[in-house]
């Protein structure tokens, strides 16, 4: 049998890496793809290949998609993981940074989709998977951007599967619950460096200390096991529209389904409270704790560069 081509955006850490390693394992033809294009060398060394692409890129994700299709002639599967988390107060977040948020979890999705879809529907076969997150149904204070993209994920899947079932393409939504990777230190350092010294500073250590005891607590998953969770999705005869992983995840977005929103409301106000420590930091902040925290985003391009 002739083997299926994956396509992997954020394949240079975390779950995008995990999955090409995991769709190479069960014989795919897989490329990953990233802007650290030297981070990729262990798919490279596991018989895939690396591409070097920024997905709010235009030009860097056609070439990308371009090279594909002249090496192999398709793309099967298409898993939209790139991504980052942008926290901080909605109050205290740039319209710079949140349409960066955007540019990067949604239309960067969406535009390497376009690219992807014409040859999966004239071949009436094809995958998409986007990587959502239970904060595509959940959300937290100082977390504003980062939800408003991944429900817009949501959103965009649900239509984007009835649109595409008369073609015979498939789009399956991956749920991630606390992971741990390098998107928890990213979302946190953003939190500080957006509201760690401004009104909102004592909630932004509250997020930042809770958002660290969830990737160290015990529901907390690997990387791999989302790239399990994918992998079984395209290769299921009948993939489910929706998968939440791992088990803490499921658990959390059954129980906001059943919430009514001001009972939710207030689960999540104790869980993010402040304590009074943090209530009296905040008020005499150490000088150096907005400046030592370096941009994610800058920090990237700085790595990618
Ligand atoms: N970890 C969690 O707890 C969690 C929970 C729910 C959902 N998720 C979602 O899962 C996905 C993967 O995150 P992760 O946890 O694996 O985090 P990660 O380890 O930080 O990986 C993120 C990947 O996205 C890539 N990326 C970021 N900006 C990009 C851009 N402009 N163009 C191309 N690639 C870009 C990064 O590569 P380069 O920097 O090299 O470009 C990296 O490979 C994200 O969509 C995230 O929102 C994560």
């Amino acid at each position: 049998m002739e083997r299926r081509v994956a396509l992997v955006t954020g394949a240079s850490s975390g779950i995008g890496e995990q999955t090409a390693l995991e769709l190479l394992r069960r014989g795919f033809i897989v490329y990953g793809a990233a802007r650290r294009a030297a981070r990729m060398s262990a798919i490279v060394d596991a018989g895939g290949h690396a591409i070097a692409m920024d997905v709010t890129d235009d030009t860097s994700v056609r070439a990308a998609v371009d090279r594909i299709l002249a090496e192999q002639g398709r793309i099967d599967v298409l898993v939209n993981n790139a991504g980052y988390g942008s926290y901080g107060a909605l109050e205290d977040v740039p319209i710079d940074e949140a349409r960066r948020q955007f540019e990067v979890n949604v239309f960067g999705l969406a535009g390497i989709t376009q690219l992807v879809l014409p040859g999966m529907r004239e071949r009436r076969s094809g995958t998409i998977v986007n990587i959502s997150s239970i904060g595509g149904r959940i959300y937290e204070p100082l977390g504003a951007w980062y939800h408003a993209t991944k429900f817009a994920v949501e959103g965009l899947s649900d239509s984007l599967r009835v649109e595409l079932e008369p073609h015979g393409v498939r789009v399956v939504v991956i749920q991630p619950g606390a992971i741990r990777t390098e998107w928890n230190g990213i979302s946190r350092r953003s939190a500080m460096e957006r509201s760690g010294t401004t009104a909102y500073a004592a909630q932004a250590r509250a997020l930042v200390r809770t958002l660290e005891a969830a990737d160290e607590s015990a529901g907390a998953g690997e990387p791999h096991v989302v790239a399990a969770t994918i992998a079984n999705a395209v290769t299921a005869r009948r993939p489910r529209t929706r998968y939440a992983t791992p088990v803490s995840a499921k658990f959390i977005v059954g129980l906001r389904r059943v919430l009514p929103d001001r009972v939710f409301d207030l689960l999540i106000r104790r869980i993010f409270a402040p304590t009074k420590a943090e209530f009296a930091e905040s008020a005499n902040p150490r000088v150096d704790e907005a400046s030592t925290t370096a941009s994610p985003v800058a920090g990237r391009e700085r790595a990618a560069a």
